[in-house]
């Protein structure tokens, strides 16, 4: 299986931040910048363009950050694909995370690249903002509660804004069940313990954006990886 990767200069703008950190969350960083094909996606297909303000919730180490701000400076340098989209530039990058420790990890690794809030965007103040992303999280957060952030989010984005949201197809078979043992095997890892997924079809995901004020698209994103993942691009209506 062949990934969408970064570029090789990209992607090691993107993690030479982590290394300020250790040498664990620098070899996380390149292994995750290499191997998920959201990023090159993002850039690639310029799913932020002309969006600004970007909030990402959940957002971990702030991989999202650190590759944009690489972007904005690879194609200052000239080091930009001829053949993709306009890089994204001057964004204003907001992101909450609700450990307490990884904010504090993301916060020493990316300086003042982005602000990076503690918090749980369940209820955290999300503000305003004209691109809302959401990658690998909805699965933590209790299924009763997926309608209500969701509304708050359409609140919180400008007319004319996005939601990329990144879920795993329940009804995905094996790749489906592939994810789910690797998220329960990296909370294990991390001394979470087990944790209940709180997972939905495609169709539920897509029925529910409806239902909360957004048209989607789907952009299929598994390639190169053994999961069952999709990124839906989601405009409130
Ligand atoms: C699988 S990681 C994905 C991180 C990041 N979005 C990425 O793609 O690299 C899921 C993250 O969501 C965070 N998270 C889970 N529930 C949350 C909540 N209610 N509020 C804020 N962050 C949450 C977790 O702490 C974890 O860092």
């Amino acid at each position: 299986m062949s990934v969408a990767a970064l570029p090789a200069e990209l992607l090691e703008a993107a993690r030479a931040p982590y290394r300020s950190i250790g040498r664990f969350a620098h070899g996380f960083a390149g292994g995750k910048l290499a191997a998920d094909p959201a990023y090159r996606a993002i850039l690639e297909r310029g799913l932020l363009q002309g969006h600004e303000r970007v909030l990402d919730l959940g957002c971990g180490l702030a991989l999202l950050a650190a590759v944009l701000r690489a972007a904005e400076r690879c194609s200052q340098d000239g080091r930009w694909p001829a053949n993709w989209a306009a890089a994204p530039r001057a964004l204003s990058i907001r992101c909450i995370e609700l450990r307490p420790r990884t904010v504090e990890r993301a916060r020493r690794a990316l300086g003042g690249a982005a602000e990076i809030v503690q918090g749980d965007i369940c209820v955290a103040e999300l503000g305003a903002a004209d691109a809302v992303v959401i990658l690998d999280v909805m699965h933590y957060i209790e299924a009763d509660a997926h309608r209500a952030l969701l509304a708050r989010v359409h609140r919180a984005l400008a007319p004319g804004g996005r939601l990329l949201l990144r879920v795993g197809d329940a009804d995905g078979g094996l790749r489906f069940r592939i994810g789910q043992g690797w998220d329960q095997a990296v909370m294990l890892a991390r001394g979470q313990g087990w944790i209940r997924q709180h997972c939905r079809s495609l169709g539920e995901w897509r029925a529910l954006l409806l239902e909360c004020g957004f048209d989607s698209q789907v952009l299929p994103m598994r390639e190169g990886t053994p999961f069952a993942n999709v990124l839906l691009c989601a405009r409130p209506r």
